[in-house]
């Protein structure tokens, strides 16, 4: 499949797609991906959303935080996955930095990284400060996946990654931050780490599909990180999270037997010889 093809919408996931499914009361299953590797296996999966999300610099790159991923590294990324993964809707997240500074940064950032990349929508934290770029890009044809409670590039000012929207105030200014980027054009909305019964309550409040992670059964659909999933990660177990995997484990078993096996002159066999 070449670059710039227009995904046949009859046989991908659309942005449009994704409302009928929560006016249908169907639920969106979303993975993060990073990499062509992992993206063969979500294309041949039912899964319907990939997030080529900025979590990429925690897990791929080694960065402890989100914070030093560029638009270049998001790039990167989304351009191998897109090459690959052609059912699911592609989302790709903006990196810190690249959408707050102006509506005409974000425009430029986020237009480079649709034309370069191949993804078809992107994602923002935030709420109601950054809805004149969300008006912007959605003015501009570019579709963008809202994110509220636990914002991870906002960690610092957050004081670390807790459970957000916890009180009167903070509840109340999450569900008008959603309805403000609702208004103002938004998909869907990614909620992380949310009160469940807050969750809800935003999910019954705005016409776009909620994306949950730590924030319940009520939302529209969930998003976890793949290899958070899969068990990359043996000492990750955050409440949240649900190992459907132990590929950590098994990955390393199998570097040990082919250790052993190439020290022992077990490996190759005549079989794997020419
Ligand atoms: O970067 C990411 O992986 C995300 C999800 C956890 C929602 O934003």
């Amino acid at each position: 499949m070449s670059r710039y093809t227009v995904k046949d919408a009859n046989a991908s996931v659309t942005t449009t797609e994704l409302l009928k499914r929560k006016q249908a009361g169907e639920k969106i299953s979303v993975v993060t991906c990073y990499d062509a590797a992992f993206g063969r296996i979500v294309e041949g999966s039912p899964v319907d959303v990939v997030l080529v999300g900025d979590s990429l610099g925690n897990v791929m790159l080694g960065f402890d935080s989100t914070l030093p991923v560029t638009v270049d590294h998001m790039i990167h990324h989304a351009s191998a996955v897109t090459r690959v993964v052609r059912r699911p809707l592609v989302v790709v997240d903006m990196p810190f930095m690249s959408y707050q500074v102006s509506v005409e940064d974000c425009l430029r950032n986020c237009g480079r990284v649709i034309k370069e990349s191949d993804a078809q929508a992107v994602k923002l934290e935030g709420g109601r400060r950054i809805v004149p770029q969300v008006k912007a890009l959605v003015d501009a044809g570019i579709p963008v996946m809202g994110h509220l409670g636990l914002t991870p590039q906002s960690v610092h000012a957050l004081g670390g990654y807790k459970v957000q929207g916890k009180g009167s105030e903070a509840r109340k200014a999450m569900i008008e931050d959603a309805r403000a980027l609702t208004t103002a054009g938004i998909f869907a909305l990614v909620l992380e780490m949310v009160p469940a019964d807050l969750a809800a309550e935003i999910t019954a409040a705005i016409e776009v599909p909620t994306i949950g992670i730590g924030a319940g059964g009520g939302c529209d659909g969930q998003v976890l990180v793949l290899h958070d999933l899969l068990g990359f990660d043996q000492d990750f177990n955050p409440k949240f999270l649900k190992k459907y995997a132990n590929l950590g484990a098994v990955i390393a078993e199998a570097l040990v037997t082919y250790d052993n096996e190439v020290k022992a002159g077990a490996f190759p066999q005549t079989k794997n010889q020419f």
